[in-house]
């Protein structure tokens, strides 16, 4: 299976994809997550992208299909993948589909998760991540046991420095400028499937995977 899971800031991409890419037996494959990852460990990659991070700006294409290049390359993409974050511009689905048109392959499905703006503030401005393993956690939908603590790792929990309310309204600005023409490229393509995605995690989930039964 290859799909794509594609939807506004806070939409809940990071909490399906570990559900749905487990469901699939694929890696989930987050450029966000392989940016922090960057800035965590201070790459010169890192310290390049946290600049346009912050900002709520894309990071350039250069810089990030490199990248996504690479984690595609390696062994365990080879059965399959879902992208989580990638392709955010025309430019993006167009290099990706290049990719996969060169080793014979094509993606199944991009899924659209669809929440309305006062619940991604909701979301963005509660969440709360860990430092360790990456887990995004949340104030009132779903709090760790003890405040400030990851239940899975025992990780210190921070607020991500773009989930500030000014940086939350550049990236939902550049999400409607530049990512949602990639949304309508897809469809224009049959390969679009959008689920409403607000209500509990487990319910969201349930719709995904039932939706992408006839993809399977
Ligand atoms: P990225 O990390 O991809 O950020 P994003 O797209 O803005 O998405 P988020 O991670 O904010 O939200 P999400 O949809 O994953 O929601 P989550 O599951 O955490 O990118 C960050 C930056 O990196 C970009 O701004 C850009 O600079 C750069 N970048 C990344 N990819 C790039 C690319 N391809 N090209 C160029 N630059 C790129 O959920 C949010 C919160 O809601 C959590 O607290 C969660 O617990 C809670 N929640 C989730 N689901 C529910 C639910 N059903 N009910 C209640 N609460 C819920
Ligand atoms: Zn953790």
């Amino acid at each position: 299976m290859r799909l794509v899971l594609v939807g506004p800031p806070g939409a809940g991409k990071g909490t399906q994809a570990q559900f749905v890419a487990a469901n699939y037996d694929v890696p989930k494959v987050s450029t966000g997550d392989l940016f922090r990852a960057h800035v965590g460990s201070g790459t010169p990659l890192g310290v390049e992208a946290k600049r346009y991070m912050d900002a709520g700006e894309l990071v350039p294409d250069a810089v990030t299909i490199g990248m996504v290049e690479d984690r595609l390359a390696q062994d365990d993409a080879a059965k399959g993948f879902l992208l989580d974050g990638f392709p955010r511009n025309v430019a993006q689905a167009e290099v990706l589909g290049g990719l996969l048109d060169r080793i014979g392959a094509a993606l199944d499905v991009v899924v659209e998760l669809v929440v309305d703006e006062e619940e991604i503030v909701r979301r963005l401005s509660g969440r709360r991540t860990c430092r360790q393993c990456g887990h995004a956690w949340h104030v009132d939908f779903d709090p760790p046991a003890v405040e400030g603590v990851c239940d899975r790792c025992g990780g210190e929990l921070f607020q991500r420095d773009d989930d500030k309310a000014e940086t939350i309204r550049r990236r939902l600005e550049v999400y409607a400028e530049q990512t949602a023409p990639v949304v309508d490229w897809y469809a224009a393509r049959d390969l679009l499937v959008r689920i409403p995605a607000s209500g509990a995690v487990d319910a969201v989930t349930a719709r995904v995977i039932t939706a992408l039964r006839e993809f399977d």
